[in-house]
Order: structure tokens, then C-alpha cells, then sequence
């Protein structure tokens, strides 16, 4: 059997690039959605940690939570399924701040934003293209260096995601996160979540929750878990391997030339003209 074609595989959506498997219908019936006040969402543009976060957000709770799927993820019935869960949500989405659907806004639900060196992102998405039969093929890492500048990936620039969010970043129910940050010192970082989420998790449960998301814990364990795409963070794949690669800080500097990095930081100082951090 050949390999889907690109437009089987991706659609555009407001200018941006998404995959089959989020339904034009769904997309546009997100500006309805109906959240709830106790709504958490983890927000990130793909392959920044949002596995990370999630194990580590659900296991502060004691009480019952469900992690879903991303929202703009499936078919129109999506809706009506998350509907009708009647535990607490924590809800996944890399939709950036423009079309996340307005009652999250309103109800000022609480969103966590992670954010990773886009370096080290784009060469997290290359691996994942280049494994995972669901997204467009792409050759070589030269190819994918392109497509990742011109934001022609699935979610679209990482520059206008990161943008988007970064002017919300000071909001009181946004907490901004770093990749590298979490690689430095996650128990601290863990304890600002617990803060964040009003949850009182005693020092040896965060040591306890620290211990259980480093990278060697969550990638053996997830490879005994069920792996339906429908009920993961990650609704891309079936295969899990294909989330916990190598969970490192810097494996950009295996991968970028170095006149590839003159041009990422040309684009980045560029582009980021107007961010404050
Ligand atoms: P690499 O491909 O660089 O290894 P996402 O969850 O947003 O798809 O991001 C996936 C990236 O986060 C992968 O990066 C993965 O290895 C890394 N990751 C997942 N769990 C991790 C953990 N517990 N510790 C460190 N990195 C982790």
C-alpha cells in the first residue's frame, strides 16, 4: 500500500496547517465549546513536554481527574464526549491563544503553557515526522529545517504559537512553564504547579510524583499502557516509543550546521522582536 499523499494527511484551518484527524467541523465548533470553571488545560505547541506536564499534573491529584485527549482532536462527536465526562478535565490542546475557544477565556479556567527551546522542539518533531506514518513524509533533516522556519508543520509557526500565549503570559490563570526548567529542577517546578492548581501536596508526594515522571519511569511505563490514540495526549500515534525518544536538553547541536544555526537565530532574533523574555 503507498503512503497517504500530504492532502489526505493535512488541512489548513485559519491559515493553519492541521492534521486529518482534527475535522474542519470540529475546528469550527471549538468557538462554542462549553467549558467548565474547573477546566485545567496544558497548552503547548507539539513536542515541548506536554507528557511530561500531563503525568505530572494528574498525579497531584487525590481525587478523580480525566486526562483527555487534545480538544481540537477527532470529529465533531468529540464534543458531546467531553461533555459528558463528569469527572474534573484536564484537557491537552496546542491550539494557539487566538483559537482557543472563548469560554475557556471567560471562565478563566486555569491553563499551564510549556514552552521548550524551539532548537531542540524542531528536532523532536523531525524524529517524529520522520516515525510516524499519520504526518506528511519528509526525506531529510534539511527538509524539515525549512519546513519548521516557514511554519509549514502541523500547529504552524512555532513563533506565532509561542507569541500568541506569551502576551497572556503574566494573566493570573496562566502559568508559564519551561522545558529546561523542568530538566533543571522538577521538584521546584512541580511545587509551583501544586501552588498554581490550589492543591497541597506534601514534599515527599512531590518527591514521590518527581520520581515517577523522570524520563525512564514514564517511557517504560507508557509501554505498558493502553495505547488507544483517542484517550492520549499524543492522538498522533498508537506507537509510544515515538513520545519518549530521548527527553534531553541541547540535541539540536547533533543535528543543526552551523549555518543552520546562524539562519534559526537570525529568523528567531527576528521574530521575537517583540517578546519579553
Ligand atoms: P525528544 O523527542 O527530544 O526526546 P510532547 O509530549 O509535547 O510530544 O513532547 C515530547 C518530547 O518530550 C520528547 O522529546 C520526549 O522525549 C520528551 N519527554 C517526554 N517525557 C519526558 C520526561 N519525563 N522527561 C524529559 N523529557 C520528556
Amino acid at each position: 500500500m503507498s503512503n497517504p499523499s500530504e492532502a489526505e494527511l493535512i488541512h489548513m484551518f485559519k491559515g493553519i496547517p492541521f492534521t486529518t484527524r482534527s475535522s474542519p467541523e470540529l475546528l469550527k465548533s471549538l468557538d462554542t465549546f462549553d467549558a467548565r470553571e474547573d477546566d485545567v488545560l496544558l497548552v503547548s505547541y507539539p513536542k515541548s513536554g506536554t507528557h511530561w506536564l500531563a503525568g505530572v499534573t494528574t498525579k497531584l491529584y487525590s481525587t478523580q481527574v480525566t486526562l483527555t485527549s487534545p480538544i481540537e482532536f477527532g470529529d465533531i462527536t468529540r464534543l458531546e464526549e467531553l461533555n459528558k465526562l463528569s469527572s474534573k478535565r484536564i484537557i491537552p490542546t496546542h491550539l494557539d491563544y487566538n483559537m482557543l475557544p472563548p469560554n475557556f477565556k471567560n471562565k478563566k479556567c486555569k491553563m499551564i503553557y510549556i514552552c521548550r527551546n524551539p532548537k531542540d522542539t524542531a528536532v523532536s518533531m523531525y524524529h517524529y515526522y520522520r516515525d510516524n506514518p499519520n504526518l506528511p513524509t519528509v526525506d531529510t533533516w534539511t527538509a524539515f529545517f525549512d519546513l519548521f522556519l516557514k511554519g509549514d508543520v502541523v500547529c504552524g509557526s512555532w513563533f506565532d504559537h509561542f507569541l500568541s500565549w506569551e502576551e497572556h503570559a503574566h494573566d493570573k490563570n496562566i502559568l508559564f512553564l519551561f522545558y529546561e526548567d523542568m530538566k533543571k529542577d522538577l521538584p521546584e517546578i512541580v511545587k509551583k504547579i501544586s501552588l498554581f492548581l490550589g492543591l497541597n501536596v506534601s514534599d515527599n508526594d512531590i518527591q514521590d510524583i518527581c520520581k515517577k515522571s523522570s524520563f525512564s519511569e514514564m517511557k517504560s511505563n507508557t509501554e505498558k499502557e493502553n495505547s488507544d490514540p483517542s484517550h492520549t495526549v499524543c492522538a498522533l500515534t498508537s506507537n509510544r516509543k515515538l513520545i519518549f525518544r530521548k527527553g534531553a536538553v541541547g540535541d539540536w547541536k547533533n543535528h543543526f550546521t552551523p549555518k543552520q544555526n546562524r539562519r534559526f537565530e537570525e529568523i528567531f532574533n527576528e521574530k521575537m522582536k517583540l517578546s519579553k523574555m
